[in-house]
């Protein structure tokens, strides 16, 4: 069974620290994965974390751990993430932003971050950029995962969650060992709130509107590499791997 970190600080925040160390990777990895909800984003970065040692960060999966707290213990600003989640709406800008300056430490985590599912707007890329930038911190790169919209609707309506771990399976094409038990913990996996039709179609709707401009924001400021994701999981991560050496082996020299 494979030990995965448990990423306390960053899904908790409120001075929780991690148990498992960082990994000391020669060179951290900071990257932004953007895509549409369903892409693979979160596929893609458990294999990247595994690799690069840097820890996968996603705002989505900070919600949904709030989710799982007593109900008298959420904040109302989080409560009405919750339902704007619910709805496959955007949460508002403030809150995330507040959410994600209260975890600057995981930003500054000597192993590095996958940044996944933040930032989704061009209002939380400028907040991302100064917040970085008050840490002396540049990104490496932001990875943009490219797919048509028919393939990702079909990948959301067949995928599975870890409650527990967070891992990601699809009943299809990428199916637990034994069905609906997560193969790292064991816990029982689940279909999320949002990943109905209802839902998937406001979220495809707030990707086109809010986040799809994300990607001409970072290509002003030489970052994007775009990835085709189309392929098996392995095939998408083998083409990003290359792409990232390449771009970092650009970046050694012009440093
Ligand atoms: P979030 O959790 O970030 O969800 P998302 O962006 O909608 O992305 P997903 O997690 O749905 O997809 P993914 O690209 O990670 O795909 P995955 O790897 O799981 O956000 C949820 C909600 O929280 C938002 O709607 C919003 O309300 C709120 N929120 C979060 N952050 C916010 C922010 N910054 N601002 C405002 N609101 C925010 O893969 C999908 C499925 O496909 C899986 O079953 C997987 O096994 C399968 N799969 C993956 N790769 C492949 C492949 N190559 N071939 C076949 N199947 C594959």
């Amino acid at each position: 069974m494979e030990i995965k970190p448990d990423r306390k600080a960053w899904l908790q925040a409120g001075g929780s620290r991690c148990n498992t160390p960082p990994n000391t990777p020669p060179l951290a990895s900071r990257l932004v994965l953007l895509g549409a909800p369903g892409v693979g984003k979160g596929t893609q970065a458990e294999l990247l974390a595994q690799r690069l040692g840097a820890c996968h960060l996603s705002t989505g999966d900070i919600f949904r751990a709030a989710k799982t707290q007593q109900t008298c213990a959420l904040s109302p600003a989080l409560s009405a993430a919750l339902d704007y989640m619910k709805r496959g709406e955007l949460v508002a800008d403030e809150t995330v932003l507040a959410m994600v300056a209260e975890r600057v430490s995981c930003l500054k985590c000597e192993g590095g971050f996958l940044l996944d599912g933040f930032p989704r707007t061009v209002a939380q890329a400028e907040a991302l950029e100064g917040l970085l930038k008050s840490q002396d911190i540049a990104l490496d790169a932001v990875v943009s995962y490219e797919l048509p919209l028919e393939k990702v609707i079909a990948r959301l309506g067949g995928r599975r969650t870890c409650p527990k771990c967070k891992a990601v399976f699809h009943i299809e094409t990428r199916p637990p060992k034994v069905p609906g038990v997560c193969d790292n913990c064991g816990s029982n996996l689940y279909q999320r709130e949002d990943d109905r039709p209802e839902s998937i179609r406001v979220r495809m709707q707030a990707y086109e509107k809010s986040t799809a401009p994300l990607t001409e924001f970072y290509a002003k400021r030489n970052l994007v590499l775009p990835i085709l994701a189309e392929g098996s999981p392995e095939d998408i991560f083998a083409r990003t791997l290359p792409a990232l050496r390449l771009r970092s082996s650009g970046f050694a020299k012009s440093r």
